[in-house]
């Protein structure tokens, strides 16, 4: 029997994502949303089924696992325990729900997942790279014959023609390159990801990605194509610009394994060997950094399919010699994508000739340029983030990225859209031949980002904030490029740890960041040294002006191999995640401990980079480092007594006891004052609970007074940020946090948008009328650390938090309503389901509409304590109201649904 009311699982997800292109455990887990109509709806029970019939599993049949009902409102990451799933599966699973009046809802329509290759010796196919020389004696194609001041390689073409005689009933083909690959089968190209397979230390770790090909291939004829590249494995990335050699390896390689299973379940194997074929083509180079030209002229119709002539093609080469085979693993995270498209405005020509475009928008990406242009006709794209004073193309912050790609015409109607590159830009500058019509040409700026799903939503009646909120995300996707990167425009484009922990929260809301800090958790753990150091970048990198050794162990930096992992179980719920990195945690702990005898975290034993960025004074370095550690104490406490370490429970806890008496007698005066009295020294020291009461309360009058002494600005680096705006508002300062937040003066956020901004920069002073552009050594225009007070737009404008470790089944719901921006509406599309805040001054009312998905409960704050709140024009039912501990009335305790609360502010209008 059906429930009157609706209620019924959404969202399936299974480690995390809703398509896991291969699983990297035997045993994955599963998670649901609920969707349902009603008040204080609940499931009390589920049922999962996991099957390879699709048809069967969305009936409740599955060969592979049926758990039966089971009693229990979990809907978040429930381990699988059917039968020991195989490799190469496609396996589909659903689940059914009941509700609190026990009724059940039919299944969900079944989701997909792909097993892939979970052991080792199921890999059959062998690394194959160009060779060089054609063995037979032929002359050795050019490999570089064009002016080529980069030695950047051309890309490789690989190929491989078979007969299949039998019927196919389905074909899986496993794919990677040491570099970076597109796939194709018969002239079309294999799925709609771009730049993988993204970043790792190919030393280590690779991540393969398992395709669905079975459409694609034909009894008769067919062929394997696939066009390789440099990238992050052989090209310039993360400072590597002399060349001195690369991170990982000198030349790419590539490794397929196609799977084909015909009507008798017989499997044939076609996997990279010499059998392949190989020769290069219209890629002359192909550089994250560089840019790629692109020779259309040598394009050979027709090589990706069967009856392409390939006589003049030799054979392919197997690379026996890795300096050490990587891991292979399966795709943790989501595919990298061209989303967003940018249509170009031609402003104007420069005094040296070229043609000036803007986008609008500071992505990163790459432009397609359609034109009509004669045979032999050369076209210069440059790209850069801004203009300088005289109209031509600022480039000087790239440092020795060229963001160039050249492309020579073949004639006639054609599109140029380069494969192995991305640029951070807004203009381009289109260098055409003489006389050139370039009304013939069509530019559209491409973002190129990890294509995460979409979580939160926020508008104001504020268009500052809304344009501040705009910034912060698409910052966040032109940086979320296979790992969180700094910046997408200059030679560096790493992965630090200290920008990225800092933006964690922030990320979070926007996107749907689950499987990429999952996955990005491996590389910092693939890069944590035997003494337990996490690096300050990861994936690891070797060739460095930092050399002979990457940049490590800085506060706030390393730190994040702690931090992270325990953000990502407040934010999601995921106690694997700790279980898994919990060794390497402690580990840190050790290692700082050991060095730091006196409680004081004062050694720089490599890197200390402190309140990296901040105006005016700098914060006291072992100060900062100390209130990380201990920040850090903090959360080792909570995650042994999540992982019910009794003894590490007690280390931790008296650890961080010694270090708040080490902190107090080392940095606070007896009038409260902190040393180097600086707003974030009074930040961390608050936040990081490193004070007693009292000595609090005096913090946050001097934190008052270092805000009001820089006539109400802020000052803080990125550490400082993220904790400025919510300690304001949880000490009762709301009013100065919507001051900074609103600001529009220097330095604020308000002032980088006045100046144009559609990204957060990465200094407070990266332009200024005054000055222009900050020093071009550092001065990315696209950094997403200061955009980390995105956490407080979600959380306290608008409302939604959730409540740490629960993954969105609880939530606490404090919006601070403030009259100058008139209204404020957030959503938040939690793994469960989706929350909703949206409070509004509407003429002599304050109205809050809120959301709450089935099977979640929210802590809600009435913002306005003074008069009485309504509810759906009613007075509040008493068993909602938690009066606290004062006795104010304002605290509700709400279950699954939608309410309107109003209250009456006629008497205040005035106010
Ligand atoms: C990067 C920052 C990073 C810093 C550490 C800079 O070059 O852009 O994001 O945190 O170095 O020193």
């Amino acid at each position: 029997m059906f429930s009157q009311l609706v209620f019924y699982p959404i969202d399936l997800r299974c480690e995390h994502l809703f398509l896991p292109q291969g699983l990297n455990t035997y045993q994955p887990r599963f998670t649901w949303g609920l969707a349902g109509t009603g008040r204080n709806r609940r499931q009390t029970a589920y049922r999962i089924i996991v099957g390879t019939d699709k048809k069967a599993v969305a009936n409740g049949v599955g060969e592979l696992w049926d758990s039966g009902r089971i009693e229990a409102t979990d809907s978040v990451l429930v381990p699988y325990a059917g039968k020991v799933l195989k490799s190469d599966q496609v396996l589909y699973w659903s689940v059914q729900v009941w509700d609190e009046t026990g009724a059940v809802s039919k299944f969900a329509d079944p989701a997909m997942l792909f097993t892939g290759l979970m052991d080792p010796s199921d890999w059959k196919a062998g690394w194959i790279t160009r060779s060089f020389f054609p063995p037979d004696g032929r002359t050795p194609p050019q490999d570089t014959p064009y002016d080529n001041p980069y030695s950047a390689l051309p890309a490789d073409y690989h190929r491989r023609e078979f007969v299949l005689s039998t019927p196919i009933k389905r074909a899986t083909a496993y794919v990677t390159a040491l570099g970076l690959y597109e796939f194709r089968i018969n002239g079309q190209r294999v799925g709609d990801q771009v730049l993988a397979p993204g970043w790792t230390d190919f030393h280590k770790r690779i991540e393969y990605q398992s395709y669905d090909v079975t459409s694609l291939l034909c009894e008769g004829h067919n062929v394997l194509g696939a066009i390789v590249g440099e990238g992050w494995y052989c090209g310039r990335v993360a400072l590597n610009h002399k060349r001195a050699g690369s991170h990982y390896g000198s030349r790419p390689a590539f490794l397929c394994q196609l799977h084909i299973e015909d009507k008798d379940n017989n499997v044939n194997f076609i996997v990279t060997d010499p059998q392949w074929k190989c020769a290069n083509e219209a890629i002359i180079y192909s550089d994250l950094l560089i840019g790629e030209k692109y020779d259309a002229r040598l394009e050979q119709q027709g090589w990706d399919c069967p009856d392409f002539d390939d006589q003049d093609w030799w054979n392919s080469q197997t690379l026996d010699v890795l300096p050490q085979p990587p891991v292979l693993n399966a795709a943790r995270s989501c595919p990298i994508r061209k989303t967003s498209q940018f249509a170009a405005r031609l402003l104007h020509k420069t005094k040296n000739g070229e043609f000036i475009f803007d986008i609008g928008q500071n992505i990163a990406g790459i432009t397609r340029m359609e034109l009509d242009a004669p045979h032999d006709a050369v076209f210069v794209l440059r790209h850069g983030e801004a203009l300088q004073p005289d109209g031509t193309l600022y480039t000087a912050n790239l440092r020795s990225a060229q963001a160039t790609d050249i492309y020579i015409s073949k004639g006639g109607q054609q599109v140029f859209e380069p494969r192995f590159t991305v640029h951070g830009y807004r203009y381009i500058a289109l260098s055409a031949p003489e006389n050139f019509d370039v009304a013939k040409i069509n530019l559209t700026g491409i973002a190129v980002h990890s294509d995460l799903p979409i979580a939160g939503s926020f508008t104001s009646g504020s268009p500052m904030l809304n344009q501040l909120q705009s910034n912060i995300v698409w910052t966040q996707r032109n940086n979320f490029l296979s790992v969180p990167t700094d910046c997408p425009q200059r030679d560096e484009r790493m992965g630090w740890l200290g920008d990225a922990q800092v933006f964690f929260n922030t990320a979070a809301y926007n996107l749907d960041t689950s499987s990429f800090f999952d996955k990005w958790l491996l590389d910092i753990t693939d890069a944590q040294t035997n003494d337990g150091v996490f690096p300050d970048v990861a994936p690891s990198i070797v060739y460095t002006r930092f050399a002979p050794l990457p940049p490590r162990g800085a506060p706030g930096w390393g730190d994040a191999g702690v931090i992270l992992p325990w953000r990502i179980y407040e934010q999601f719920g995921d106690v694997d995640i700790l279980a898994r990195n919990y060794g390497g945690m402690v580990r840190w702990m050790d290692f700082i401990e050991r060095n730091n005898p006196s409680y004081i975290r004062c050694k720089a034993l490599f890197s200390n980079w402190g309140d990296w960025l901040c105006l005016g004074k700098t914060t006291s370095k072992p100060l900062f480092s100390t209130a990380y550690w201990a920040h850090m104490a903090d959360i080792m406490t909570c995650t042994a007594r999540l992982l019910n370490r009794r003894q590490d429970e007690a280390r931790f806890t008296a650890m961080h006891r010694e270090i708040c008496h080490a902190f107090q007698k080392a940095f606070v005066s007896d009038d409260g004052v902190l040393e180097s009295d600086t707003q974030t020294a009074y930040l961390m020291a608050i936040s990081y609970t490193l004070l007693d009461e009292p000595t609090r309360v005096r913090a946050i009058s001097h934190l008052l007074r270092t805000i009001e002494e820089t006539g109400g600005h802020v000052q803080t680096g990125i550490h400082g940020i993220r904790l400025i705006c919510p300690v304001l508002a949880e000490y009762g300062h709301a009013d100065i946090a919507y001051d900074l937040l609103m600001k529009e003066t220097f330095p604020s956020w308000g002032f980088t948008i006045r100046n144009g901004a559609t990204t957060i920069w990465e200094r407070w002073d990266g332009w200024t009328p005054e000055n222009g552009f900050q020093s071009a050594n550092m001065n990315s225009l696209n950094h997403y650390a200061l955009g980390a007070v995105g956490e407080f737009l979600f959380a306290r404008v608008a409302g939604i938090e959730i409540v740490p470790g629960s993954a969105g089944r609880k939530f606490r719901l404090r919006p601070l309503t403030n009259r100058k921006i008139g209204f404020c509406k957030a959503s938040y599309r939690a793994h469960v389901g989706e929350i909703v805040s949206h409070w509004r001054f509407d003429k002599d009312c304050l109205l809050w509409d809120v959301k709450i998905p089935p099977n979640c409960i929210a802590e809600a704050e009435l913002p306005e304590t003074q008069g009485d709140w309504k509810l759906d024009g009613n007075n509040i039912p008493e068993d909602m109201i938690h009066p606290d501990i004062s006795g104010r009335r304002n605290r509700l305790e709400i279950g699954s649904g939608s309410y309107r609360f109003s209250l009456d502010t006629s008497s205040r209008s005035g106010e």
